[in-house]
């Protein structure tokens, strides 16, 4: 059964190749010299949120950084050195954070149950709850709390994005660089957004906003 299953996914990978090099026989080797994504999206590393699937992207156009509730936490070294190679050297134009509804990350941060190590990462996640307090509990009805919850994350996340080094350098330096917030329905496959959309750092408070 197990073996089975892990034998499925090796025949999918060939098949996969046999289509793609049907509809082009280069399509490999195009990939090979190098990448050159638009786009870096930083998603949750929820199953049913697949980056390339739910946009129509190909390989090559979308680099992508996923953790749990797409979070963007600013002393975790493997978001900041994704975002920086992103920024940097591929010269992304766009950042999309794209959260989702009934994320698990997200609904663990509005209990006290304990589920462990996560316990500490769920933390920066009720760090935001703490930030609206007022906005989400005014919400009585569970549900609609939860899903406003996911979206002030996501737009959190991207004023986190924001306030980060990279980001602010970048701008400081005249680079294009367009940071979104988005919120994928698992339930209806469609994509809301949340119009966050941030292109310098006067738009941080002013605390925030790096001199260079
Ligand atoms: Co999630």
């Amino acid at each position: 059964m197990e073996r089975a299953f892990y034998k499925k996914l090796i025949d999918n990978n060939k098949a996969w190749v046999e289509a793609k090099l049907a509809a082009d026989p280069e399509f490999f080797e195009k990939l090979s010299k190098g990448q050159e994504p638009p786009l870096l999206w930083i998603g949750c590393a929820d199953s049913r949120v697949p980056a390339n699937e739910i946009i129509g992207a190909q390989p090559g156009e979308v680099f992508v950084h996923r953790n749990i509730a797409n979070m963007v936490v600013h002393s975790d070294m493997n978001m900041l050195s994704v975002l920086d190679y992103a920024v940097n050297v591929l010269k992304v134009r766009h950042v999309i954070v794209c959260g989702h509804y009934e994320c698990g990350g997200v609904k663990a941060a509005m209990g006290n149950q304990s589920f462990g190590l996560i316990d500490n990462w769920v933390r920066h996640i009720k760090d935001v709850y703490r930030f609206h307090f007022d906005e989400l509990d005014s919400i009585e009805n569970e549900q609609q709390r939860f899903d406003r919850f996911v979206e002030l994350n996501v737009v959190e996340q991207v004023y986190d994005l924001a306030k980060t080094s990279i980001v602010q350098a970048a701008w400081r330096s005249g680079q294009s660089l367009h940071l979104h917030g988005w919120v994928y329905g698992v339930g209806s496959g469609i994509i809301k957004d949340l119009n966050v959309n941030i292109t310098n750092n006067s738009e941080l408070e002013e605390r925030y906003q790096l001199k260079f």
